[in-house]
């Protein structure tokens, strides 16, 4: 008999008729917020890499050292875009274990599924003055930029963590006009990186098929052909145009490199072991840049 699985009730503005690269993200990281049909596409996607579990984890335990390793440079305040579903600890979990009551943290994201257990888990393990879930598209940078101004909890005149994290790979559903997909690319990240103080740091990750191991590239292709099912398609960079993506910021050590190769002393006690038997498995490149005076 079929196993009986209770599905989440969704909150409003979610479609269901579609998978959602949230909802698909979470159920790769061993999450509860996501129904059959991100399941059955994450599924298929395991079929296609058996190893993307792991890379999806590799890349969240990167998000984890990146806010560690910025917290320890002086870092209090992080602007988390495309923050996704809080499955396997949030950003502000992970700063307060460090300083506790001292940072604060604006998540953002246009799924509703992600805010609204953003927002839940804020509500039980959150400050109000502290710590916020926003609703918004991040295309628009000016006007998320006085979203976020307007909930007070960020002060956008000093200094900010900007985490861009695994999300400038997810291309955008067509506008209803023009029929085509929108790249989360270099102009807008350069709009993100003009509106940072000095002092701020800019931390991404980003999917990429440069220097993955041969075997994977086959599989890589057939993976983006099957995301274009889904609410949003993805999109491989080069390690060059990806590179690009911090502009004129100075790079912090190491520099772009494997997910799992950034400041791995920076992991947290008890976090999960993601094995893969050479770094580019993780198929992300990852970085941290600061912007100078
Ligand atoms: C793969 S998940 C990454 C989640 C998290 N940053 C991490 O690395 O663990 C990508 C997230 O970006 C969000 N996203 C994609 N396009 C977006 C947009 N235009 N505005 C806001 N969020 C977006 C998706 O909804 C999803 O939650």
């Amino acid at each position: 008999m079929a196993e009986f699985v209770e599905e989440p009730f969704p909150p409003p503005g979610v479609d269901l008729d579609h998978p959602s690269v949230a909802r698909v993200y979470d159920y790769l990281l061993g999450g509860t917020a996501n129904w059959i049909i991100d399941r059955q596409f994450a599924d298929k996607a395991l079929a296609t890499l058996p190893i993307l579990g792991s890379i999806a984890r590799a890349n969240r335990l990167f998000l984890h050292r990146a806010v560690r390793h910025l917290v320890g440079l002086g870092v209090t305040q992080f602007v988390d875009i495309g923050s996704g579903v809080p499955t396997m600890g949030h950003a502000h979990q992970v700063a307060d274990e460090i300083t506790p009551g001292e940072t604060r943290v604006a998540y953002i994201d246009y799924e509703p599924v992600a805010v609204a257990h953003s927002e839940d888990l804020l509500k039980e393990h959150g400050d109000p003055s502290r710590h916020v879930a926003i609703h918004a598209d991040m295309r628009d940078p000016d006007r998320l930029w006085e979203k976020i101004r307007d909930t007070g909890v960020i002060d956008l005149d000093k200094p900010v963590g900007l985490l861009l994290i695994a999300v400038l790979h997810v291309q955008q559903p067509p506008a209803e006009d023009s029929g085509t997909t929108d790249d989360l690319g270099p102009s807008l990240v350069a709009h993100y990186r003009d509106l940072l103080r000095s002092g701020s740091y800019l931390a991404l990750s980003h999917l990429t098929d440069d220097g993955v191991p041969p075997e994977f590239d086959d599989k890589l292709a057939r993976l983006v052909t099957m995301y274009e099912q889904s609410s949003n398609p993805v999109l491989c960079r080069s390690h060059s145009e990806i590179a690009e993506l911090f502009g004129d910021f100075t790079m912090v050590e190491p520099g772009l490199t494997w997910t799992p190769l950034w400041h791995p002393e920076n992991t947290g006690a008890g976090a999960l072991t993601v094995e893969f038997a050479t770094p580019n498995e993780s198929a992300c490149l990852a970085g941290v840049a600061r912007k100078d005076e």
